[in-house]
C-alpha cells in the first residue's frame, strides 16, 4: 500500500511535469510561428497581400485576417474557426483540440492596423504523447507493486524463517522444562506430606511450614502442568479432531460444578440448544468450558447465579458462561487472555490459579477455527462466549 502510494504521487509528478513541458513547448513553438506570420502581411498599393513561404510544419497552421476580420488566407491544417475577438487577442486559447493564438499586425512605416494573424497547432500530438506515457507509468507502476509484493513476500518469510525457529526452541524449552520440574515437584510434595503425618516432636511454626511448603508445590505443579499444555498446543502440530457432541460435555461439567456451586450458595443452571455438535479435540474443549466455570463460580460471591447458554448463531455455535460476579473493568478485558495476567495479583495467592487457564482456553479454541470473547460490566458480572464452528453431519 505505501508503495503503491508512492508509486501513485511519483506517476503523478512526472505526468505533471512532463504535460506541462509539452504544452509550453507548443506555446513557444505558436509565438514563433505567429510572428514569422504577421512578417508574410503587408499592404501592396493599397491592398493586403500575403507572401506564401512555407513556414508550418505538421499539425500547424496560420490564418490571415483582414481589419475588418475577414479571412483572407490560410497555410496548413488544422485551421480554427474561433471567431476573432479583440478581447482575447495576443492570448493562448485552446479549443476544439486546437491551441491557437492571434495578433494583430501594423504597418512598420504608418503604425496602422493592416490585419490579423492566428497561428494554431493541433494538441492531437500532444495527447498521443500523454497516453502513451500514461500506459507506461501505468503498467510501470502495476508491474513494479507486483514485483516488490513478490519480493517482499519472499525477504519476509526468510527473514521470519530464524524468528520461527527461536519461537518453537522457546516452545520446547518451556515444555521440557515443565516437564523436567514435574519430578523434583513430586519428592517435595511427597517429603512435605510425610512430614506432616508424623508430627511429633516438630514445633507448632514448622508444621505451618510444612502446610505452606506443601501448597506452594501444589501451585506449581498446576504451574508446570499449564505451561507444559500451552507449550504443547502448537498450531503447526497435528490435531486428532472427531465429531464431538458439546451437550454431553457441558452437561457432565454442570453436574460436576454443581456440588461446588451449591456449597458457595450459588444457583447454576444450564440453556442447552441442539444442535450442539464440532469437529474437535474433547478433553480439549472441556478444559475450555471446566476453566469458564471455575472462573464463573472463583469470582462470583455467595447468592450469585452462574448460566451456560448454548444457542446457533448461522454455520456456528454460540456458548455463553455467564455470571453475576465481580466483572472485569472495561480496561481488563482484552488482557484477560494474556498469559499470567490476573486482575487482583494480590490476591493469587489467596485464589488459587495461575492466570493460565483463559490464555489455554483462547488457543484451544483458536485450534479449533473458534473465537472467544469477553462482555463484562464491573461489579455487576461477567459473560464469556465462546464460538465455535458447527459440524453439520451430525452422526
Ligand atoms: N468470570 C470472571 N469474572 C471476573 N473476572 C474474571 C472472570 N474470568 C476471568 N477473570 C479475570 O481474568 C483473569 C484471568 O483468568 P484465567 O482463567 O486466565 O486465570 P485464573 O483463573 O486466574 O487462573 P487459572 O485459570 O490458570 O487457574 C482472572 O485472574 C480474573 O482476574
Ligand atoms: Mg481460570
Amino acid at each position: 500500500m505505501v508503495l503503491a502510494g508512492i508509486m501513485i504521487v511519483f506517476a503523478i509528478a512526472i505526468r505533471t511535469t512532463f504535460a506541462y513541458t509539452l504544452h509550453h513547448q507548443v506555446s513557444q513553438r505558436l509565438q514563433n510561428l505567429v510572428k514569422a506570420g504577421s512578417l508574410e502581411l503587408e499592404i501592396e498599393d493599397g491592398r493586403l497581400e500575403i507572401d506564401q513561404e512555407d513556414l508550418v510544419r505538421d499539425f500547424q497552421s496560420l490564418q490571415w485576417y483582414d481589419p475588418a476580420g475577414q479571412l483572407v488566407g490560410t497555410q496548413g491544417q488544422p485551421v480554427s474557426n474561433l471567431p476573432l475577438d479583440p478581447q482575447q487577442l495576443v492570448r493562448l486559447q485552446t479549443h476544439a483540440n486546437l491551441q491557437s493564438i492571434t495578433v494583430p499586425v501594423k504597418d512598420s512605416n504608418t503604425g496602422q492596423l493592416i490585419g490579423f494573424v492566428r497561428a494554431n497547432e493541433s494538441l492531437e500530438a500532444v495527447n498521443q504523447t500523454l497516453k502513451q506515457l500514461d500506459w507506461g507509468l501505468g503498467g510501470g507502476a502495476i508491474l513494479a507493486i507486483v514485483l516488490s509484493g513478490i519480493g517482499g513476500t519472499w525477504l519476509t518469510l526468510k527473514a521470519m524463517r530464524p524468528i520461527e525457529q527461536s519461537m518453537r526452541q522457546l516452545q520446547q524449552f518451556t515444555a521440557d522444562a515443565s516437564h523436567e520440574l514435574r519430578s523434583p515437584l513430586t519428592a517435595i510434595k511427597t517429603n512435605a506430606t510425610v512430614a506432616q503425618k508424623y508430627p511429633e516432636g516438630m514445633r507448632p511454626t514448622d508444621a505451618e511450614k510444612f502446610h505452606a511448603i506443601l501448597s506452594a508445590a501444589d501451585q506449581m505443579t498446576a504451574l508446570t502442568a499449564s505451561l507444559l499444555q500451552l507449550a504443547r498446543l502448537d498450531p503447526s502440530l497435528e490435531q486428532h479432531q472427531t465429531p464431538t457432541n458439546l451437550l454431553h460435555t457441558l452437561e457432565e461439567l454442570s453436574q460436576h460444578y454443581q456440588h461446588q456451586a451449591q456449597a458457595q450458595g450459588i444457583t447454576l443452571t444450564t440453556q442447552l440448544a441442539e444442535p450442539t455438535w464440532v469437529l474437535g479435540h474433547e478433553d480439549q474443549l472441556r478444559q475450555v468450558f471446566a476453566n469458564l466455570l471455575d472462573n464463573a463460580l472463583r469470582y462470583t460471591p455467595d447468592g450469585g447465579t452462574v448460566t451456560i447458554r448454548s444457542t446457533r448463531v448461522g454455520p456456528s455455535i454460540l456458548i455463553q458462561v455467564q455470571d453475576t460476579g465481580i466483572g472485569i473493568k472495561a480496561e481488563h478485558r482484552e488482557k484477560i487472555f494474556d498469559r499470567f495476567w490476573q486482575a487482583d495479583t494480590s490476591r493469587s495467592y489467596q485464589i488459587e490459579g495461575c492466570g493460565l487457564g483463559l490464555a489455554i482456553a483462547r488457543r484451544i479454541v483458536q485450534l479449533h477455527q473458534g473465537n472467544i470473547a469477553v462482555d463484562s460490566e464491573w461489579t455487576q458480572g461477567s459473560c464469556l462466549s465462546v464460538q465455535l464452528p458447527l459440524y453439520e453431519h451430525s452422526p
